[in-house]
């Protein structure tokens, strides 16, 4: 058996649905999960590449989905460029936060080799994985990666420190972004040698800065990443959250598909982004605390938008919630595979 769904929605191929994966689908939500966590911390689950792959495969088997996503971390990228951190109970600490420094930029000591762990991870799924399901791999976008940088937690939601830097020493914060993005870059293209077949960008924190701000100082990364990725002929997915009408500047140059986030009306979003490129999303995550009957009646409204956009991946629009009932999840899948989308 195949399933080779995504990888033909993404290349423009007919199919008969669409694809449905989720964002944050490898571990959070899946009772699995939760009995291997009894037993192993999270960086020794990432970096074992049994354990690893066992995770990464497990909403396949458990919630029935069309693709894995690697189980990894954003924040893999910088210790590579030389921060110490650590995944606690609260979420990640950095050891020390770039905020405290009067040149960030020259606080960081890139070492690629600090991520080939992660390409034994990918090797290993590649070689359990169930009838080639395709594994996608992805890596934090500049602002977001940034955020956790500088800030050190995600304790604020408003990264105020980030913001402050951004204003105050843009010539810094360039330097930043530019090294943020070649570490991505290297990153992103070993992935794809090592057997990732789709790449996804996570730009969870876009919303933070006003869209003219980002166009300024983050485009030019998002561009290069994005070439990178395209020129192994991996398809590429851009996640902006909160980006707002700012996704009209995602062309079919820079990406394939673009992950719309809950906050957007899908039908508005199909009008901001350029024809051909793609949408993906963008259920919103809080619906999967509804009934079922609510959850199906939500869902619904993709059937008339899907009939006339047929360039759609079912997702969430932003990752589970740790505390959604699993079985909602694996509802929402059912029913995306039962539905009659002709
Ligand atoms: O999508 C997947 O399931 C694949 C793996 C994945 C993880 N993190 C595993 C993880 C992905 C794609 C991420 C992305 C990520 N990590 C983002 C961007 C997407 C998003 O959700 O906004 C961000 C901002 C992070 C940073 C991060 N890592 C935070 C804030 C936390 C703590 C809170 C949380 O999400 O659980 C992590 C830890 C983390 N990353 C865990 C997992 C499974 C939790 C570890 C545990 O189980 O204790």
């Amino acid at each position: 058996m195949q399933n080779t769904i995504l990888l033909d929605k993404l290349k423009g191929k007919p199919t008969n649905r669409p694809p449905v994966w989720f964002m944050r689908q490898a571990g959070r939500i899946l009772p699995n999960y939760q009995k291997l966590k009894e037993k192993y911390a999270f960086h020794e689950m990432m970096s074992d590449p049994d354990l690893a792959s066992e995770v990464t495969l497990m909403p396949i088997y458990d919630l029935g989905v069309d693709a894995a996503i690697l189980f990894s971390d954003i924040l893999v990228v910088p210790v590579a460029l030389g921060m110490k951190m650590s995944f606690t109970a609260k979420g990640p600490v950095f050891e020390s936060p770039l905020a405290g420094a009067a040149e960030p930029s020259k606080a960081l000591e890139p070492d690629p080799s600090k991520l080939e762990y992660i390409y034994q991870n990918i090797e290993a799924i590649i070689k359990h994985r169930p009838d080639n399901t395709p594994l996608i791999g992805f890596c934090g976008a500049p602002l977001t990666t940034l955020c956790y940088m500088v800030q050190g937690t995600g304790k604020n939601p408003n990264f105020p420190d980030v913001v402050k830097y951004l204003y105050r020493n843009k010539s810094d914060a360039r330097k930043m972004i530019d090294a943020i993005a070649d570490m991505s870059v290297t990153y992103a293209q070993n992935q794809i040698k090592h057997g990732v077949e789709v790449f996804q960008l996570f730009d969870t924190h876009a919303g933070l800065i006003p869209v003219d701000l980002y166009m300024e100082l983050f485009w030019p990364a998002i561009e290069k990443i994005s070439k990178a990725v395209r020129e192994t002929g991996a398809p590429f997915i851009y996640f902006p959250k909160g980006l707002g009408t700012g996704i009209k500047y995602v062309t079919p140059d820079i990406a394939d598909y673009v992950s719309i986030d809950w906050q957007m009306p899908i039908e508005h979003a199909r009008e901001l982004v350029p024809q051909g490129v793609g949408l993906q999303g963008n259920i919103d995550p809080r619906l999967l605390y509804a009934s079922k009957d609510e959850i199906a009646k939500a869902l619904e409204k993709f059937i008339p938008f899907y009939r006339q956009n047929p360039d759609l991946i079912l997702n969430l629009g932003h990752g589970f919630l740790p505390d959604v009932p699993y079985e909602n999840a694996r509802f929402v899948v059912e029913w995306v595979k039962q539905a009659w989308w002709k």
